[in-house]
């Protein structure tokens, strides 16, 4: 596990997995793009969970809904009122902060609410001492308006979260596929949140994905799915690569949970930064179905088939956060151990991310042991043929000891060479990046041999 951010930081920036974006105008306000190896990565966890919880099961359906709604949803879904951060700002030196993090940091239970006479570390700004302003709420949601007059009208907002699609659409997906109960509706979509104080990387951040089940229930039955998907999630993060003893799954107090939540279990893990949460499960009850029923006029129902009766169906809500899925996958991929050179008896550091295989950017890489026209002839068909099936890169530049160095350090599962005696043999070496070990393989097996590996 990698040990500091600022590691992981670089590695990303120097190897093309995220960098700060807009960076030739300075950055702007923690925001990352993906680059080409992290977009792979983030693609590659998006594809495992849809093919896992969407195509995998014969209860969950798709969904891509929209960024911006009716502004109504969120009044219904009560993020107008209640999607708030208590913030303070330094009137000396301007700078804003959650009040309940400067809580945290001093050690005191951030019970805002109840606070009468708030301590030290709410009246004195951490940062120049100042005097901070009294707590207020600071609502989360992005405002943006609807046609080309900026009137109150017109306001629109950027959906703070996915699941809201889920519930106004449950009529319509109703009556659509004709789901029978329990079931599932799943998204994966960006989401937007002003957040005051983002940070530690791609962790808090303004616009990030989330991927999200609404699993609709009856509500005798809560506790029962409760429990199957804290199985599911448990599971996930286990193929992630992410071992027991780096997350914890941690029961979220009633002071501390959602407005809509009765039970909560966050993910956490354990960030170089501290342990913090990476996914949520929460038992929403029926409060959004009930909300948007009676705001929106239409009967958001189902009619059991067994009693003949309507129910309004309550809801297990399982969440991964996307962008804390490649932090936390690369935060545990990262190793750094003595490794053997070319030269015979020596060794060196290597850095290796050991993504699990099926998440790597690139699933293998071809490296003809020289630039000479024949290795070329003969790696560039395999190359070719290893493209229809699985995803790869093909490098030819400098020694093949700094080449399996720099795939160890984008976490590449195999390596390919090919080398002089390939043109008489027709075979390749195949070297695995966790064991480092080589297998010389017949150049038309290479193919089979490489997907059973790899499971595709
Ligand atoms: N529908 C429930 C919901 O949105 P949430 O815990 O507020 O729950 C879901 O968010 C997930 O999104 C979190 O578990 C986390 O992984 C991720 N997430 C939340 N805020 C984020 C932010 N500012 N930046 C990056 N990821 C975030």
């Amino acid at each position: 596990m990698v040990q500091t951010l600022d590691k992981l930081v670089s590695l990303c920036k120097r190897r093309g997995f995220i960098f700060p974006s807009s960076e030739i105008y300075g950055g702007f306000s923690n925001t990352w793009d993906y680059g080409p190896l992290g977009a792979e990565l983030k693609n590659n966890i998006k594809r495992m969970w849809w093919r896992r919880f969407v195509h995998g099961r014969d209860d969950v359906v798709g969904l891509d809904g929209s960024v911006i709604m009716n502004p109504r949803v969120w009044e219904a879904s009560g993020h107008l009122e209640n999607f708030t951060d208590p913030l303070v700002d330094c009137k000396n030196c301007k700078r804003r902060f959650r009040a309940d993090h400067l809580l945290d940091v001093a050690g005191i239970k951030p019970e805002l609410g109840t606070m009468k006479h708030p301590p030290k570390a709410l009246k004195e700004c951490p940062e120049c001492g100042g005097e901070l302003t009294p707590v207020r709420k600071f609502n989360l949601m992005f405002k943006t308006f609807i046609g080309p007059v900026e009137a109150e009208t017109g306001v629109a907002y950027l959906r703070p979260e996915t699941a809201q699609t889920m519930f106004v659409d449950f009529k319509q997906i109703m009556d659509s596929m004709r789901m029978k109960l329990p079931f599932g509706i799943a998204q994966i979509g960006r989401s937007f949140r002003n957040e005051i104080t983002p940070g530690n990387f791609i962790f808090r951040t303004r616009e990030f994905e989330i991927m999200e089940i609404e699993y609709f229930v009856r509500e005798e039955d809560w506790e029962k799915y409760f429990e199957h998907w804290k199985t599911q999630m448990e599971r996930w993060v286990h193929d992630m690569g992410i071992s027991a003893k780096e997350f914890e799954a941690v029961e979220i107090s009633e002071d501390e949970r959602a407005h809509y939540s009765k039970r909560t279990v966050d993910f956490e893990y354990k960030y170089p930064f501290g342990q913090k949460e990476l996914y949520g499960l929460a038992y929403r009850t029926d409060f959004d179905l009930r909300r948007h029923a009676q705001l929106s006029g239409v009967e958001l129902s189902y009619l059991d088939p067994e009693t003949k009766k309507k129910i309004v169906p309550h809801v297990i809500e399982p969440t991964w956060g996307v962008d804390r899925s490649v932090l936390a996958v690369l935060c545990s991929a990262y190793h750094e151990e003595q490794a053997p050179t070319a030269e015979e008896g020596e060794t060196d550091m290597r850095v290796v991310l050991k993504i699990p295989k099926n998440l790597a950017p690139y699933q293998a890489a071809i490296l003809p042991l020289s630039k000479k026209d024949e290795l070329k002839k003969f790696a560039e068909p395999i190359a070719a043929e290893l493209r229809n099936s699985l995803v790869i890169d093909y490098d030819e530049t400098q020694s093949i000891g700094r080449r399996y160095r720099r795939q160890d350090e984008i976490g590449t599962p195999y390596c390919v060479t090919v080398d002089f005696d390939s043109l008489q043999d027709k075979k390749v070496t195949v070297r695995d990046r966790d064991t480092m070990k080589q297998d010389r393989i017949a150049r038309d097996q290479l193919t089979k041999y490489l997907k059973e590996r790899l499971h595709v």
